[in-house]
């Protein structure tokens, strides 16, 4: 697939089954990753390769979560959002280490991960992989850093589910360019 064709084409997918990607893919993956535009080439990006019984230890550190804030949480609940971790072969998680005290703003190291993980999101789709990035509370909780070897300055920037696609792909939005220009104000 060329490049342009990946971009724009590319698609979320949800729903994920084996195989994963195998290791040439997944240092494909990890080498569009590392191509990232990187202010003052701070080298911001870290990834935490979860692969088979690996992502029970996210599992984990999702069940801890859930008990601390719910010590009484039915082995269900506990149950279901372990399985969130297990949903796609391969997970990827994306922190940006931040270099605190830089002229590189923190923001902007966090904008050369998040660059990163799009470029896994379209790497992978271009190698027939589907792919998902997601955060939810895990990625915002100050608490999940240390668990996951961080510190608090540095940012969880992703949680991406890799694997083959078990849905069919959803159909491109109905979008233009167009709708996202705007004028530069006079004056
Ligand atoms: C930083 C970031 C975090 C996201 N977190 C989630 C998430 O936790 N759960 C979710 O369903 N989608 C999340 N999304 C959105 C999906 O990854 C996806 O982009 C969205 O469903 C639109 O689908 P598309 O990529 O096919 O256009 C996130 C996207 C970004 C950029």
């Amino acid at each position: 697939m060329d490049t342009l064709t990946a971009l724009t084409h590319r698609v979320s997918v949800p729903r994920l089954t084996e195989p994963g990607p195998t290791p040439d893919q997944l240092r494909q993956l990890l080498a569009a990753a590392i191509r990232a535009p990187d202010h003052g080439m701070l080298r911001p990006w870290r990834f935490i390769v979860l692969q088979g019984e690996q992502r029970e230890r996210l599992a984990d550190v999702m069940e801890w979560r859930l008990l601390k804030r719910q010590p009484d949480a039915d082995p269900n609940a506990r149950e279901n959002l372990r399985g969130k971790a297990l949903r796609a072969p391969t997970v990827i998680v994306a922190v940006a280490e931040i270099t605190e005290n830089h002229k590189i703003p923190a923001w902007e190291q966090v904008l050369a991960v998040g660059a990163a993980v799009q470029n896994i999101m379209v790497a992978a789709h271009a190698l027939g992989l589907g792919a998902m990035w997601r955060t939810g509370d895990l990625a915002n909780d100050p608490d999940v850093k240390p668990r996951l070897g961080f510190a608090d300055k540095d940012q969880v920037v992703g949680f991406v589910y890799l694997g083959t696609p078990a849905v069919e792909p959803k159909s491109l939005p109905d979008e233009t360019p167009d709708q996202f220009l705007r004028e530069l104000p006079r004056g």
